[in-house]
């Protein structure tokens, strides 16, 4: 594993995401939340200013809500769509059905489409402040596949800020699994501030623990975490 530590990690992680689009055609994995909102960023304007091109690129999402459909304004999808995707020139984006009347099939057939568009060039990733990735909360098996999960109490009020009330933030997601998600060839995490420095601790320092799901990155072949110094305050 590889630790970066960047005054402006996002430059450094759009850094490896622009070497494997200019290489070809590539598969990567998209995550949401903050903390890669300003990678999306200079993405962004490397295709307006610089003319990178993403029409060779497909992309799959880690993970979806299970209730909420693709134009729910809290939804992934959606917020793919307004961070990153509808701003530049990528050929297809995939996400799991968080609408299907059975979610259950939905994220199995969600797993498959990954096997077929993958396998994925580089996954990014956030990290939670329990060492959630994806939406795989603690004691999430190290070999799970996609799949409906339970959100913890904390993970819902973490995210209860992109929500109207707390009460909205939805119980069930479905996410790829840890098994999925390090069948990437490459694991890009993307931390910054103090409120993820006991995460990102555990993460690379810990060990590798079901309790910590981020520790996965510590048995990939090529898994690099960038971190700002406040995020790297406790390693
Ligand atoms: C959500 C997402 C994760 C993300 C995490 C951290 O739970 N499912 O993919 O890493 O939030 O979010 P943020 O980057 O907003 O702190």
């Amino acid at each position: 594993m590889e630790v970066i530590i960047a005054d402006r990690p996002e430059n450094v992680l759009a850094d490896i995401i622009t070497d494997v689009v200019r290489s070809g055609p590539a598969t990567l994995g998209l995550a949401t939340g903050s903390s890669p909102v300003a990678t999306y960023r200079e993405l962004i304007r490397r295709h307006t200013d610089e003319g990178l091109s993403f029409a060779d690129v497909r992309a799959v999402l880690l993970d979806e809500y299970v209730g909420l459909g693709p134009d729910h304004p809290q939804s992934y999808a959606r917020f793919i769509r307004e961070h990153l995707t509808d701003a530049i020139d990528i050929a297809e984006v995939y996400s799991p059905e968080g609408l299907s009347r059975d979610p259950d099939a939905a994220a199995a057939s969600y797993d498959e489409l990954i096997g077929k568009v993958g396998p994925v060039d580089v996954q990014i990733l956030g990290i939670g402040a329990n060492g959630h990735i994806g939406f795989n909360e603690p004691t999430s098996s190290l070999s799970s596949r996609t799949r409906v999960k339970t959100l913890t109490e904390q993970t819902r009020a973490d995210n209860a800020r992109f929500f109207d009330d707390r009460a909205e933030v939805p119980y069930h997601v479905i996410t790829q699994g840890l098994g999925t998600i390090g069948e990437a060839r490459r694991l890009a995490l993307v931390a910054t501030g103090v409120g993820k420095a006991a995460a990102v601790a555990a993460a690379v320092e810990g060990p590798l623990s079901a309790m910590c799901p981020a520790s996965v990155l510590q048995w990939h072949r090529t898994a690099t975490v960038i971190v700002d110094e406040a995020a790297a305050s406790r390693l």
